[in-house]
This record gives C-alpha cells, sequence and structure tokens, in this order.
C-alpha cells in the first residue's frame, strides 16, 4: 500500500518520479504528490485522486526543475484522502520532505509530544509526526543519516521512508523496516523505490535493503547502515524483466494483458525445474532430503486469491505427498495457537511477496520452528527473504490489482512443491512424478487455446449486468474456484456475488434462489464421482427459477445447456488452471460494462503492506 519513490541524479528529477509513480499507481491511488529540491527551497505539488489529477495540476503549474525529489501515491490508512493527507509532508522548518509506505503505530504518542512542544500539524496523518521528528534530529546534526537513523528509533510499526533536506542538495535518504524499499542503480543517478517497477526504464541493477536499514545515496554513491550506524553490506541483483512487461502494450487494461499472458506465465512457472536426470528440481527449498523427509504436516497460508490458490493446491499436495495439509487465512493464523512443531512445513503464498498479514503469519510460524517455504512473484521482497526457502512463480509484473496469472502460477507452483516432497519421500517414482510435469505442461497451450475463443464472456457479462447477486458453485477442486470467481466478481464489477460448494446448496444456500437468479457451476470432470452430483445440483436450481451457466470440459457431451462454457479437458487436479479463466473474464467484462476501473478498483491496492 502506497507507492514511494526517489530520484537523484543529474536530470530533472520530476519525469523520472513521474514516470516511476506511474508504475507504482496499482500500490495505491486515492492521491500523490511530490517535492523537488531546488534553489534552496523544498516546492511541493500533491493532490487527492489518481495521479492523472497530479500531472494535470503539474502541467498547469510546473514544479521548479531539480536533481533531487521523491514522490508518493497513497492508499490512505490515516486520514481520508484528501489534499492535505497526501504525502509529501514537511516538518514546520520547511526543512526536510517525507514520503511514507506503512504505519507509524506509536504516532498518537509522539504527535503529543511535538504537540506540547508547539508543533502545530497540517494533516491527520501518523505520517506527518516523522517529518517532524526529522525536521527536528535534523537541525541537531545537519546529517540526514544520522537523523534518520535517530528517528527510525523511536517509531514502532512499519515504515518505508524517503526523504530530502534542503541543506544536503546531493543525498537522497531511505530508510525501512517491514516495509518494502529497494535501490536502483544507474549511471550518475540513483532510486529508491517500493519495487524495481518504479525504475526499470532507467536501470535494471537493484539492490535489496535489509530490515531495520537506512540508506543514503548520492548521485554515484550507496552506503547502507542499520539503525544503530554500523555499515551493512547490502545484495545485489539483476532486474530479469524489462520495460515493456511493465506496459499495456496494446491492451485496455493490465488486467486483460495479465489474463492473455497466462499461457506463458504458466510456462514459465515450469521453467528450469527439472534436472539433467529428470529430477524434479526446486534449488531455491533450501531444505535438505532429510528435513523434508521428516515433514509431518502442511500448513498453507495466504490471503485473498493467494488463499485460494492454497486451498486448490490443498488436493494435489495431499494427493501426490500423502501428507496433511491445511489451508488458513494469513491473517487469521497466528491468532488461533496453531499446533506446528519443527516437523511442520508452512508455506506462505503471496504474489507481492510483502502482504502484512502473510509476513506476520510466516514470522509466527518460525517463531514455533516451523519449516518455511514461500511461493513469491517479486524477487527479493520480505517474503521470500524471510522464508527458509522460496520458489519464484516467474509471473513477470503483475500490475492489476486483481489477481490473474500469478494466481495461476501459484497454483502450478504450490503442485511443484508436493510433488518434490512426494519424490523425495519416495511416494511417487521419478518416471511418475515426471508424467505429471508432462500434463502441467500441456496447460499453456490449453489456456492459449480457450483464451483464444474466449469473446463470449463479453455478452454474458452484459446479460447479466443489473444482477442484483450471482452465485458461483464448484466441488473438490472447483469449489476454491467457484470462491476465486465470486471474489473476481466484487472486487471488480462491485457486485454482490458469493461462492459455495454445491453439496452445501441444500443445507442453506438454495434459499437465494429465485427467478432468474444466475449462478456460474463449475462442472466437475465427466469421470469424476462428483459429475454427476454436479448435474443434480443444477437441476434443483434451475427447478427453482436459476438461470445456470456451466464451465464444463469441451468433451463432456452430457451437459447440453446452450449456456454451457467449453474448456479444454484436462485432469481433475489441473482443472482449475482452465475454469478460472472464464470465471476472470466474466469478472473483467462486468466491470467494463458497468464503466469501472478494471486495473485500480476501489477502496482496494495491490499489495498490502498493513495488517
Ligand atoms: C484478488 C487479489 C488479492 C490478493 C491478496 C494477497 O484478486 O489480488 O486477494 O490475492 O491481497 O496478495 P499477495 O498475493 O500479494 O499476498
Amino acid at each position: 500500500m502506497c507507492g514511494i519513490v526517489g530520484y537523484i541524479g543529474n536530470s530533472d528529477a520530476t519525469p523520472a518520479l513521474l514516470s516511476g509513480l506511474a508504475r507504482l499507481e496499482y500500490r495505491g491511488y486515492d492521491s500523490a504528490g511530490i517535492s523537488i529540491l531546488s534553489g534552496g527551497k523544498i516546492a511541493t505539488t500533491k493532490r487527492a485522486g489518481k495521479l492523472g489529477v497530479l500531472v494535470e495540476a503539474l502541467k498547469k503549474k510546473p514544479l521548479p526543475a531539480g536533481k533531487v525529489g521523491i514522490g508518493h501515491t497513497r492508499w490512505a490508512t490515516h486520514g481520508s484522502p484528501v489534499d492535505r493527507n497526501a504525502h509529501p509532508h514537511i516538518d514546520p522548518e520547511e526543512k526536510v520532505a517525507i514520503i511514507h509506505n506503512g504505519i507509524i503505530e506509536n504516532y498518537q504518542v509522539l504527535k503529543e509530544e511535538l504537540e506540547r512542544l508547539g508543533h502545530y500539524f497540517s494533516s491527520d496523518t501518523d505520517s506527518e509526526v516523522v517529518a517532524h521528528l526529522l525536521g527536528i534530529e535534523y537541525g541537531k546534526s545537519a546529517d540526514l543519516t544520522d537523523a534518520m537513523e535517530r528517528v527510525c528509533q523511536r517509531l514502532h510499526g512499519n515504515f518505508s521512508l524517503v526523504a530530502i533536506a534542503i541543506d544536503s542538495p546531493g543525498v537522497l535518504i531511505g530508510a525501512r523496516r517491514n516495509s518494502p524499499l529497494v535501490v536502483g542503480l544507474g549511471q550518475g543517478e540513483n532510486f529508491l523505490a517500493s519495487d524495481v517497477s518504479a525504475f526499470i526504464s532507467f536501470t535494471k541493477r537493484a539492490l535489496e535493503i535489509g530490515q531495520n536499514q537506512v540508506v543514503t545515496l548520492t548521485a554515484d554513491s550507496c552506503s547502507i547502515s542499520d539503525f544503530n550506524g554500523v555499515t551493512q553490506s547490502p545484495r545485489e541483483f539483476q532486474v530479469t524483466w524489462d520495460a515493456s512487461a511493465a506496459e499495456k502494450n496494446g491492451f485496455p487494461h493490465f488486467m486483460a494483458k495479465e489474463i492473455m499472458e497466462q499461457p506463458k506465465a504458466v510456462a514459465d512457472c515450469l521453467l528450469g525445474r527439472m534436472d539433467e536426470n529428470g529430477h524434479l528440481t526446486l534449488n531455491e527449498v533450501r531444505l535438505s532430503d532429510d528435513e523434508i523427509r521428516d515433514i509431518d504436516k502442511v500448513i498453507i497460508i495466504g490471503c485473498g486469491s493467494a488463499y485460494h490458490a492454497g486451498m486448490i493446491a490443498k488436493y494435489g499436495i495431499e494427493h501426490w505427498s500423502r501428507l496433511p495439509v491445511e489451508v488458513e487465512l494469513a491473517s487469521e493464523f497466528r491468532y488461533r495457537d496453531p499446533i506446528i512443531t519443527r516437523n511442520t512445513l508452512v508455506i506462505a503464498i503471496s504474489q507481492s511477496g510483502e502482504t502484512m498479514d502473510t509476513l506476520m503469519a510466516l514470522r509466527h510460524a518460525k517463531d514455533q520452528r516451523a519449516k518455511v517455504i514461500s511461493i513469491c512473484n517479486t524477487y527479493g521482497a520480505s517474503i521470500p527473504r524471510e522464508s527458509d526457502g522460496v520458489i519464484y512463480t516467474q509471473a513477470g509484473p503483475e500490475i492489476a490489482v486483481a489477481s490473474t496469472k500469478a494466481f495461476l502460477t501459484q497454483i502450478v507452483a504450490a503442485y511443484l512443491v508436493g510433488l518434490y516432497i512426494a519424490e523425495i519421500r519416495g511416494i511417487k517414482f521419478i518416471d511418475e512424478v515426471r508424467d505429471i510435469l508432462e500434463e502441467l505442461g500441456e496447460l499453456p497451450e490449453k489456456i492459449e487455446r480457450y483464451l483464444e475463443t474466449s469473446e463470449r464472456l463479453k455478452d454474458l457479462a452484459l446479460e447479466f449486468k443489473s444482477a442484483q447477486s450471482i452465485l458461483f458453485l464448484g466441488r473438490h477442486v472447483g469449489f476454491p474456484v467457484a470462491l476465486e470467481g465470486a471474489l473476481k466478481l466484487k472486487e471488480l464489477a462491485y457486485m454482490h456475488a458469493v461462492g459455495f460448494a454445491a453439496g452445501e446448496l441444500k443445507h442453506g444456500p438454495i434459499a437465494l434462489i429465485e427467478e432468474g437468479t444466475p449462478v456460474l457451476v463449475i462442472m466437475p470432470n465427466l469421470n469424476s464421482p462428483l459429475h454427476d452430483k454436479m448435474v443434480s445440483n443444477v437441476q434443483e436450481i434451475e427447478a427453482r427459477g436459476a438461470r445456470a451457466i456451466i464451465i464444463t470440459a469441451e468433451n463432456d457431451t452430457s451437459i447440453t445447456s446452450p449456456r454451457a462454457i467449453r474448456i479444454p479437458d484436462a485432469p481433475t487436479l489441473f482443472q482449475p488452471l482452465l475454469a478460472v479463466l472464464p470465471l476472470q473474464l466474466f469478472a473483467y467484462e462486468s466491470a467494463v460494462v458497468r464503466g469501472y476501473d478494471v486495473d485500480q478498483p476501489r477502496n482496494l491496492a495491490k499489495s498490502v503492506t498493513v495488517e
């Protein structure tokens, strides 16, 4: 939540900051602002609304040119989205400007202390206290790094901060605890940002900043210390995708592009997972074979779509490894005193790798000595860094707020973990695992084949444009798919939508069915014992007036409904990767026909770095 970017170099900072903010807008989009250091002063423009509002304001009244600056795009936590709560925030003497992502938990105490010293606050945010404190500390020593270290020692909660100061025109300073911040190393210019997408069109060289660290940048140097001033050595990495991956490339929305990228994303997720002897290799797992053999339980944690991916993965991991798998919402996990031992494997699933609920659940698991593997799409993010091992999903940047290609690749990656465990524990022979991998390898072509013929979803979206409520039904692996379909429709089209396990219908939800109620049904495979039961469920709801839209395999001739949506046939465990596609498209088209912002739905943000 909140995107932050800082620039220092030999060019004017404003264009670099605006281009960074455009790439970070997915993180929050209820207000935006930038501050530039120019002529010994800090010049600031900030506006409530999307980035476009700020851009227009800057066109009418440009900021003076300056070679160091900071920019912010906000997802409100403390204080409504109005101009005065937008970042950057300035100290009362107008000597420093800061931007912040996260929550300062002790801001009330700090604010009262500052008010007793006569400070007046111009916003309702928690972040403004940082500007005031930094102004005071900077006034004492005129060393911005020292000042930032001292301020950080006083802050409770989560933060990434970037600041500039009028008497240090050649310095850009940042700090982080539990919130993301990366350095981009350019030629005669350097960057600080929430993620690499902000500077990818300038440089692919990046540095990870660790927990509780302060980073001091000039145009051509970078030094890192902890909050006590002890020098730290950062880890450099190369960004593996290029700027075009973070552009729309002719698609009307990032979500449309990301849906169409799913064949490639799944193929890329499977890349490099086999060694020359045909063994499944997950090099990044970093657990010894003995440790894997000792595992007696798996717990998967995640939020939202990542949680649904975990629910699907449970079927595969249990089936292949014969280990019991629990799936838990990360936000609930640590509050129920879960039973965790050294032999528990916790799998944390997160596209962003920064979701605070998942990070906190992961830490709880580690405190209890569990082994933790993460499944993540963002290199160097907090969750993979704090895990014993990581499987990167290799899906490329996902910019639209709604998860699509990340979701599919999370399922694939979790399946790979299940197969890996099964092979090491001797439950599956190498050739059995290879056969399953071959079937997985057929998915990109099947996904592509479905996506090429998916036009019909637009008509359905138009037909149900004004529906009061839409239900989703599934069974077995189709149940989490139903939940995912309902989540997508809620978050994008703002329609009331609920997913059910179809077997539960008769225990209550069937009362919701009335004349015309649209129900999307994920039909189990023809050879599944659940197929006929689902057919009966469809008859039950149609008899009560429901309009059932049945997502079913192309070879399932038993389904003759004119409302059938045909997907390529696949083994039961892989069916979710196909069945979810029409649901993604239905939510997408519904948002478009209802006139909503597909990529940036209201009240949401891509990376949820608060609990
Ligand atoms: C829904 C969606 C969210 C995320 C959830 C977890 O389309 O995208 O529900 O799945 O916020 O995010 P990550 O995977 O970054 O931890």
